[in-house]
């Protein structure tokens, strides 16, 4: 049985660089210390699947500074982490719109894409320049396309062949963590989360450790998941596999 599907709302990263008397981008660079302890920890916490919200479509509205720094980290952490990822097993693939990412942060993810396409630990999401409402109408737009060129008829389109069309088989999230204090989904896996659990840490997000993780993961351990249904499925069962 596979593991858990966790998605991160690493929120707080400008709070934390406030607290501390520095500039905003010191928070992104306490933001990447946590990204590299949780995808340390995560395997060990029974997590397969782990989708990182890095940027928004909606975040193009920062200063081009600090999405200048926000690149750079990114292209900085897939440089340094590619060997470690590889050596623990870590698959990363990105979700959302490629064709807006600065080149060489883009060439470095593609890379790093390829060359730990073998991983099979854990699988990194890390959700660049994504927005939930993008994908879904990207996916239909895709749907419609081949309903145009008759590969499809329309009754074809049905939400399940949607589902596969946006998530090519990635089991939807079980549940979705969001940092900083803050309880809105702000445009993350709309259509995946339809049955997600949600944590909400209090915690700003260069704060976070893997301990932080495995206290929402016992958090989802009591939850009573029924998908609809009358039969429960606790967190835990997932867990326990
Ligand atoms: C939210 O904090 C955080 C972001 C918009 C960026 C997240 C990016 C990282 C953690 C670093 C890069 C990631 C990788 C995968 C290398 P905020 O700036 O909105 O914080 P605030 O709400 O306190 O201002």
């Amino acid at each position: 049985m596979s593991g858990l599907h966790v998605g991160i709302i690493m929120d707080g990263n400008g709070r934390w660089a406030r607290q501390h008397g520095l500039p905003r981008w010191r928070g992104h660079v306490g933001g990447v210390d946590a990204v590299r302890d949780v995808v340390r920890g995560a395997p060990d916490l029974g997590i397969t699947t782990l989708t990182l919200y890095a940027f928004s479509t909606d975040n193009w509205k920062r200063p081009p500074t600090e999405v200048g720094r926000l690149f750079w980290l990114l292209r900085e952490y897939c440089q340094r982490e590619r060997n470690e990822l590889i050596e623990n097993g870590v698959r990363v693939t990105a979700i959302g719109r490629r064709d807006r990412i600065p080149r060489s942060a883009l060439a470095q993810l593609e890379r790093t894409e390829w060359e730990t396409a073998g991983g099979r630990r854990l699988h990194l999401r890390l959700a660049i320049d994504y927005g939930a409402r993008w994908a879904i109408a990207h996916a239909a737009h895709e749907l419609a396309k081949q309903v145009a060129e008759q590969r499809l008829v329309p009754d074809d389109v049905t939400p399940d062949r949607l589902h596969e069309q946006l998530t090519g088989g990635v089991p939807d999230p079980d549940l979705i963590v969001r940092t900083a204090a803050e309880q809105r989904l702000s445009d993350f896996l709309l259509w995946e989360a339809a049955y997600a659990e949600f944590h909400f840490s209090s915690t700003l997000w260069p704060d976070f450790r893997r301990a932080d993780l495995a206290l929402a993961l016992s958090d989802f351990a009591r939850r009573e998941r029924r998908f609809g249904s009358l039969d429960t499925v606790r967190g835990a069962g997932r867990l326990a596999g």
